[in-house]
C-alpha cells in the first residue's frame, strides 16, 4: 500500500502575532515544520509534500532536501489547502497522509498507526483523536447513538453541550486516495467563508462509509500550536522527552526543568548534567562527564571524564580529563589536548593545545598551536590581530610563560624556553632560552 503525506502549511499563524511564518518558529532548535517533515518521511518511507503559501521562500529553504511543494495562493481554509495538491497526487498513491504542520510533536509512529488503521479500514478515511479537556481550540469529534462518528464540530461553531465533549480532532488524517480526490472538490463553504477539511467526515458518513480513528494516548503529541503560549507548552513537553531519554540511557541530570538538551545532542553514559546547562547543535559528549552548573555548549565534542562548569563552548573540541572553568570561553576552533587544565576568565579561540596544557588564570589564546605540558601563566596574551591580519604564536612543548606575558604574533617560543612576568615577545625565543623585558631580550639558557 503506497502512501504519500501531505503537510499542511500555508496557513497565516495569525495568532502568533509575528512577522515570521508560524512553522518557522524554533522549537528545540530547529524550525517547527522540521519536525513534522522528519517524523512523516518516517512513517511513510518518502519524502513527503507540503502545501505552502505565496511568498514562503523562508520556509522552502527550511524544509530542506526533496521536499515537493505546493502553492495554496489564497488561503481559503484546510481543505482548500488539501486540494491544492490533487492534481500532482491523483493517481499517485493508494493512501493520502495528511498532517497539519504546527503538530511538531506528533510521532511517527502515532502517524504510522493512522496508515495502519485506514489500511483495514473498509470506510474512505480514518482520524486521529485524543481525549482531553485541554481543547486548545480543537474541534470535538460528533458520534451517534450507536458510538460511531459522524462528524467533526470547530470549537467556533460548536454549541455549549458540544464544547463539553473531550474527543478532540487532533490534526492528522489518512484517506483512501481516490475517495479523496473525487470528495475534495464538493467540499462546501462554510459559515466562515473556508473550505474545512474536517467536513469530509460528515460527507463519508453520508455516503454509508465508515469514519475510524486512531487516539493519540500521549497528550504531549497533540499539543499544536496556535499561539506562544502554545509554542512554550510545546518547547517544555519536548524538554521533558528529550531528558527522559537521556535518563534512560543512563545520564544523570540534576534538575530536568533547567536543562536543555537539544535534539542532535549525543552524551554517553554516567555523564552528570548539573542545573542550568544547555547543549545544543551537533554537539557529542563522551562518557562520566561533569557539565555545568551554568554551561553552554554548541557544537562541540567534548571526550570522557571532562569537567566543565560555568563555562561557554562553541564549536570547540575537549579531549578526555581536561577540566574548564569556572568562567571560560571556548570559541570555534578551541581543541584542548588529553588532561589539559583550563581555569577561570580564559578564553580560547582556533588554537590546539597540547596534552597536560595548564592554563590556570585569565588569558587569551588566539591562533596558536601550543605543545605538550607548557605553562600559560595568568594574564597571558597573544597578540594576534595587527589590525589588518591574523598572525600565529607557537609556543614548543614545555615551555613556560610567565605571568602577563604579550605574545606578539607572528612569534614562535622555544621547547622549554620561558619568559619573564610581563615580557613583550616580539621575536622568536630559541630552545631553552630565557627572554625578559620590554620588548623581551633573550638573556641566557635554562640551566
Ligand atoms: C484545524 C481543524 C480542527 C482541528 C485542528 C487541529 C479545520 C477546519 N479545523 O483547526 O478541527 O482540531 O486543526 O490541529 O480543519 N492551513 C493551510 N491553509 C489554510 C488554512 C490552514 O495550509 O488556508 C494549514 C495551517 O498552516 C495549519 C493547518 O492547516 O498547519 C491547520 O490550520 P489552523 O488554522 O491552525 O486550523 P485550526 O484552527 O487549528
Ligand atoms: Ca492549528
Amino acid at each position: 500500500m503506497k502512501t504519500e503525506a501531505v503537510i499542511l502549511a500555508a496557513g497565516l499563524g495569525t495568532r502568533m502575532k509575528s512577522d515570521i511564518p508560524k512553522v518557522l518558529h524554533p522549537l528545540g532548535g530547529r524550525p517547527m515544520i522540521a519536525w513534522t517533515i522528519t517524523a512523516s518521511r518516517e512513517a511513510t518511507g518518502r519524502d513527503p509534500w507540503v502545501v505552502i503559501g505565496p511568498d514562503a521562500d523562508e520556509v522552502q529553504l527550511a524544509a530542506g532536501e526533496g521536499i515537493k511543494f505546493v502553492e495554496q495562493k489564497e488561503r481559503l481554509g484546510t481543505g482548500h489547502a488539501l486540494m491544492q495538491s490533487a492534481d500532482q497526487l491523483r493517481d499517485r498513491c493508494d493512501q493520502v497522509l495528511v498532517v497539519h504542520a504546527d503538530l511538531p510533536l506528533l510521532r511517527a509512529e502515532s502517524m504510522r498507526r493512522l496508515m495502519e488503521i485506514q489500511e483495514r479500514n473498509p470506510g474512505p478515511l480514518t482520524l486521529l483523536v485524543a481525549h482531553s479537556g485541554v481543547s486548545r481550540g480543537f474541534g470535538r469529534i460528533l458520534r451517534d447513538e450507536d458510538g460511531r462518528v459522524v462528524g467533526i464540530i470547530e470549537e467556533a461553531h460548536a454549541s455549549p453541550e458540544q464544547l463539553e465533549l473531550q474527543e478532540l480532532n487532533v490534526g492528522g488524517y489518512c484517506y483512501q486516495a481516490d475517495w479523496l480526490w473525487d470528495h475534495l472538490s464538493e467540499l462546501p463553504l462554510s459559515p466562515k467563508g473556508e473550505y474545512y477539511l474536517t467536513d469530509l467526515v460528515a460527507m463519508a458518513v453520508n455516503e454509508g462509509g465508515e469514519v475510524a480513528v486512531a487516539t493519540v494516548e500521549d497528550l504531549d503529541e497533540v499539543i499544536g500550536i496556535n499561539t506562544r503560549e502554545h509554542l512554550a507548552q510545546a518547547e517544555f513537553a519536548l524538554r521533558g522527552r528529550i531528558n527522559r531519554h537521556w535518563m534512560l540511557a543512563g545520564v544523570s541530570i540534576l534538575d530536568p526543568s533547567s536543562t536543555y538538551i537539544g535534539p542532535d545532542v549525543q552524551l554517553g553514559r554516567d555523564t552528570v548534567l548539573l542545573p542550568n546547562t544547555h547543549l545544543w547543535g551537533r554537539t557529542v559528549i563522551g562518557t562520566a562527564c561533569h557539565l555545568g552548573p551554568n554551561t553552554i555548549v554548541r557544537e562541540s565534542v567534548i571526550g570522557d571524564r571532562c569537567k566543565v562548569e560555568a563555562s561557554v563552548m562553541e564549536g570547540a573540541t575537549l579531549e578526555s580529563d581536561v577540566d574548564v572553568g569556572p568562567f571560560a570561553h571556548l570559541r570555534k576552533g578551541a581543541y584542548l589536548g588529553q588532561g589539559t587544565h583550563m581555569g577561570n576568565f580564559g578564553e580560547v579561540k582556533n588554537s590546539t593545545l597540547g596534552a597536560g596544557v595548564r592554563m590556570g588564570h585569565f588569558a587569551y589564546i588566539g591562533d596558536a598551536t601550543i605543545g605538550e605540558g607548557v605553562n600559560i601563566g595568568a594574564g597571558t596574551v597573544t597578540c594576534n590581530y595587527d589590525g589588518e591580519r591574523k598572525h600565529r604564536t607557537e609556543i614548543d612543548a614545555g615551555a613556560f610563560i610567565g605571568s602577563d606575558t604579550m605574545l606578539v604574533a607572528p612569534v614562535r617560543v622555544g621547547r622549554e624556553a620561558r619568559t619573564g612576568a610581563g615580557a613583550v615577545v616580539n621575536r622568536d625565543v630559541p630552545e631553552r632560552g630565557v627572554a625578559v623585558g620590554v620588548p623581551a631580550r633573550v638573556i641566557r639558557k635554562v640551566k
